[in-house]
């Protein structure tokens, strides 16, 4: 089967940082071709040093990490050092990277990509903001025909928000963005809340990963080992959600997962709901079915294909 050919957008972020190590242990289903820094869960000068930082753990040097856009569309940026740290990703100490940051702007690299691979063929993992997909969509319209799908990481409708009473962080960032995207024409796979609340680093799944031997299984420990406090506190749950990682596994083992293809909307001008993601399930509007919405996950069998492709790196 040909392999999935992705970018990764992202704001590391120990929950994104697991996302690049999945989908970097997995090269015989995926091939990385960029990773591209977003501002989000830290300024972008952290969330692409954190990028590189991750592919220096997986020893993957030559990975081509961007930096993209500093700041929302139009909004000033919210990060969330309560829940990332203030290096974005604290837990492990990691080493400053020797690999290089690529000179060309994350953007650019989106466009271009786009254009210079066949169309349809290259899949788009927003995991952060949407900011660079947004902008890329706004400055080359003509990439939208072109993009395979977009399975990003955003959203929420049962489980409520986790920025404010209804809005999830990525999509409360830059609501504007994400209104661009999920009216972009482009096929959506789209896991909000409702679902990766299900899939929790429980202390028997970190058990597991703290098993993992290697750099890549005490890395990870470490990184969970952090970001779960701030989930069990405020949830009372047995671990934090494994937001991002979602993305990549559904590339992988996408019957992990189950959805219903729905019409998502962002709500971009309250002040009382802004980055609402409605998520019209019964088709009751009659707006076009733009997203796959997940709703359910197979937490253990996540846990069994994570912690088994981890130990490959
Ligand atoms: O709401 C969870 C999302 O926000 C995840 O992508 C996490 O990394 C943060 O970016
Ligand atoms: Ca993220």
């Amino acid at each position: 089967m040909a392999r999935e050919k992705i970018i990764i957008d992202t704001d590391p972020g120990q929950d994104d940082a697991v996302a690049m190590l999945l989908a970097f242990a997995s090269p015989e289903e995926i091939e990385v071709l960029g990773v591209t820094a977003v501002a989000g869960n830290a300024p972008l000068h952290l969330t692409e040093l954190n990028a590189r930082k991750i592919c220096e753990v997986a020893g993957m040097p030559d990975i081509k990490v961007y930096a993209g856009c500093d700041r929302p569309l139009f909004l000033d940026l919210h990060t969330a050092p309560e829940v990332h740290g203030e290096t974005g990703l604290d837990g492990p100490d990691l080493p400053m990277p020797t690999m290089k940051l690529q000179e060309q702007h994350a953007v650019d690299f989106i466009i271009d990509t786009l254009r210079s691979h066949e169309a349809g063929t290259v899949t788009l993992c927003p995991v952060g903001p949407l900011t660079n997909i947004a902008t890329a969509l706004v400055r080359a319209p003509d990439i939208a025909p072109r993009i395979k799908q977009i399975v990003l990481m955003g959203g929420a409708q049962t489980e409520g928000g986790n920025s404010s009473p209804v809005a999830e962080f990525n999509i409360f960032v830059d609501p504007h963005a994400a209104d661009i995207v999920m009216r972009c024409g482009a096929p959506i796979v789209m896991f909000p809340l409702d679902v990766t609340h299900q899939v929790l680093t429980s202390q028997r799944q970190m058990e597991r990963v703290k098993a993992i031997p290697g750099a890549v299984g005490r890395v990870t420990y470490q990184m969970l080992d952090f970001y779960r406090r701030y989930d069990e506190a405020k949830y009372g749950t047995d671990g934090g959600p494994l937001h991002d990682p979602c993305v990549i596994a559904w590339l992988l083992k996408p019957d992990l997962f189950q959805g219903k293809l729905c019409n998502v909307a962002v709500e971009t001008a309250s002040p009382l709901t802004i980055g609402q993601t409605v998520v019209d399930k019964f088709a009751k509007t009659g707006r076009p079915l733009n997203a796959l919405y997940m709703m359910k996950a197979d937490s253990d069998g996540f846990f069994d294909l994570l912690v088994e492709r981890l130990a490959r790196l």
